[in-house]
């Protein structure tokens, strides 16, 4: 790995807050002066040559593809990314290719990866190079006018960056899984998770009680549907837009009892909130201060950059809230929007410590995780957050959207291991009990096993006759628990990420580059999901290794096949 600096990088960067930020100076073979640098008046630019057969991944949580290849990506922090564009809940200036490298850009800025631009070439070459077609067949459809077209002159990925400078490292290793796990342990090496975070997480609905919350709870229990963590949704404070981390007395008249019950039947407790602190929060006048310079919904917008501001929110959780038995949180809302209500801060927020909006974005989920475990004196948890950055996988805190496009979902997945993030494609509600099933499966094969009936007032399975099954696949999910508990020992100490796109493990294989729909999940299952509206789907199984169907034990041929099955196609590698 190796570190270079080009201009005066900025003060405010991911390496900056990461406390496990661990960089060990090793020879590369990458050649340096390749990479071209320079300061336009907005932007530092840096120019990284690509092979014809190059291809791009990483970037973060990507819902829209995994391989960047010809695309554009202009990185910034959005809460619903309507287009590939490059908005994203988590997006991660991270990059790494087929070739045996990745690079890691530090820095906090909404950046550009323009990933496989031709330049201009010289005269000559032109002259050289001219058709000699003497004229070509115009096209009759946008598709085919701006499809892309492959080329096998010199591309290059450029990076502009709007700062005067910068550091990037350079990371090598054989495979994609390499690399990134190289990338991951630079941050500290991947969460430390308890065994518990591993079972299903199911969300109330917002709006009740405790007494129904217990219900919920000795519900699943009663009909022997596996549940370990219960999450309890807005309704349990006063006020929640914005928070003010008290406890409702009317929904809740006696919280340590509900607390308590859940407890004493085992299961855990998670809470949502998000950090816009109320007026009616009791730390509000002391968080002042520490605050931008605007507001959100009526409420602080604390800098968590600034150790006063951190401690104070996380001794008041330690004290009046941990302290009763919660287990982790739901960090809601530290996203961005620009496309529904534009509800966060700008960019031209100014923060306490010295940082704009546009930096806070950046940093934002990443900080607001990081008071959290203090609060939780890094107590192990699997919780939820809903934007990270940079350097973020030593953060037992996985992603989740508001969107609910399973096509989406799935992309979400497949990216996040990548670039050191984690997802949750969660089970809402569903319009008929095959696509509650099909949704199903695919959260059951993901990191977090999450049901979040927010809006659901009644367990969104009973409106279909469907209980045994959703049994059923929860009971997949605890066969799953052991195998979990290996990969993410794994994520801990060697970097190596739980969910991979079978590019990461197949780096040698084109035929994996374009796989956006199927992963590779814990050590050796390689897992294809349905789609609810699909009655048979495409499995491509890399014939580098051999395959067993994972349910059946039967042997499976490699390369392209069509599958049609209710089941979820899961298949185990045998390495040959
Ligand atoms: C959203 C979040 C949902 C749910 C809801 C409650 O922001 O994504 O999962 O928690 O808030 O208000």
């Amino acid at each position: 790995m190796k570190k270079i600096t080009f201009g005066t990088p900025e003060e405010f960067v991911p390496s900056k807050f990461c406390d496990g930020f661990n960089y060990v100076e090793t020879d590369i073979k990458y050649d340096v002066s390749k990479i071209k640098y320079k300061q336009t008046a907005r932007r530092a630019v840096l120019e990284f040559p690509l092979d014809p057969d190059e291809n791009i991944f990483g970037l973060g949580l990507m819902l829209h593809s995994v391989n960047h290849t010809h695309h554009k990506l202009c990185l910034r922090v959005n809460a619903d990314p309507r287009g590939y564009s490059g908005d994203s809940h988590a997006p991660v200036p991270f990059f790494v290719t087929n070739k045996g490298y990745g690079v890691y850009v530090d820095t906090a800025r909404d950046t550009i990866f323009n990933c496989g631009y031709v330049k201009a070439p010289a005269l000559e070459e032109i002259i050289e190079k001219e058709t000699k077609a003497d004229h070509d067949t115009p096209a009759v459809a946008t598709d085919e006018l701006y499809k892309t077209k492959k080329t096998d002159v010199l591309s290059y990925l450029t990076v502009e960056i709007p700062a005067q400078g910068v550091d990037i490292y350079i990371i090598e290793g054989d495979t994609i899984t390499d690399i990134v796990a190289k990338y991951n342990m630079l941050a500290g090496g991947g969460c430390d998770v308890p065994e518990w975070g591993l079972g299903t997480l199911y969300r109330c609905y917002s709006k009740y009680t405790g007494d129904q919350v217990m219900e919920v709870a000795d519900y699943l229990k009663e009909h022997d549907l596996p549940v370990s963590i219960i999450g309890l949704e807005p309704g349990w404070q006063t006020h929640s837009y914005p928070c003010s981390f008290v406890w409702d007395k009317e929904r809740y008249p006696e919280p340590q009892k509900v607390v308590d019950h859940l407890k004493a039947q085992g299961y855990h407790v998670n809470l949502w909130e998000h950090a816009f602190t109320s007026p009616n929060a009791p730390f509000y006048k002391e968080m002042r201060p520490y605050a931008a310079d605007y507001e959100v919904w009526g409420g602080l917008v604390p800098d968590f950059s600034i150790k006063e501001a951190s401690d104070m929110f996380a001794d008041y959780h330690r004290e009046n809230i941990i302290s009763m038995g919660i287990d982790g949180f739901k960090l809601d809302e530290c996203d961005n929007s620009d496309f529904t209500n534009h509800w966060s801060f700008p960019h031209c927020a100014e923060f306490p410590s010295g940082m704009d909006g546009e930096q806070y974005h950046n940093l934002f989920g990443t900080l607001y995780a990081k008071t959290m475990m203090k609060a939780l004196d890094n107590k192990p948890t699997l919780s939820e957050v809903r934007n990270l950055g940079a350097l973020a996988a030593p953060y037992p805190f996985v992603l989740y959207s508001d969107l609910y496009h399973p096509i989406e979902f799935m992309g979400a997945l497949v990216s996040s291991g990548t670039s050191g993030l984690l997802w949750s494609p969660e089970l809402r509600d569903a319009g008929s009990a095959n696509e509650l099933i099909r949704r199903l499966q695919m959260v059951v094969f993901s990191s977090q096993c999450l049901i979040n009936a927010w809006y659901c007032e009644e367990l969104p399975w009973k409106r279909y006759d469907c209980e045994d099954k959703v049994r059923e696949l929860l009971k997949v999910r605890e066969t799953l628990i052991p195998m979990l508990k290996v990969a993410f020992k794994k994520y801990h100490e060697k970097g190596i990420p739980p969910v991979r796109p079978i590019v990461m493990d197949y780096t040698n294989d084109p035929e994996t580059y374009q796989v956006g729909d199927q992963y590779m999940f814990c050590e050796d299952l390689l897992v294809a999901p349905f789609i609810y509206w699909q009655e048979e789907r495409h499995v491509y199984l890399p014939p580098e290794d051999e395959w067993v169907d994972y349910w059946t034990g039967e042997p499976v041929e490699s390369g392209h096949f069509t599958v049609r099955t209710d089941n979820i196609p899961v298949y185990r590698r045998v390495r040959k």
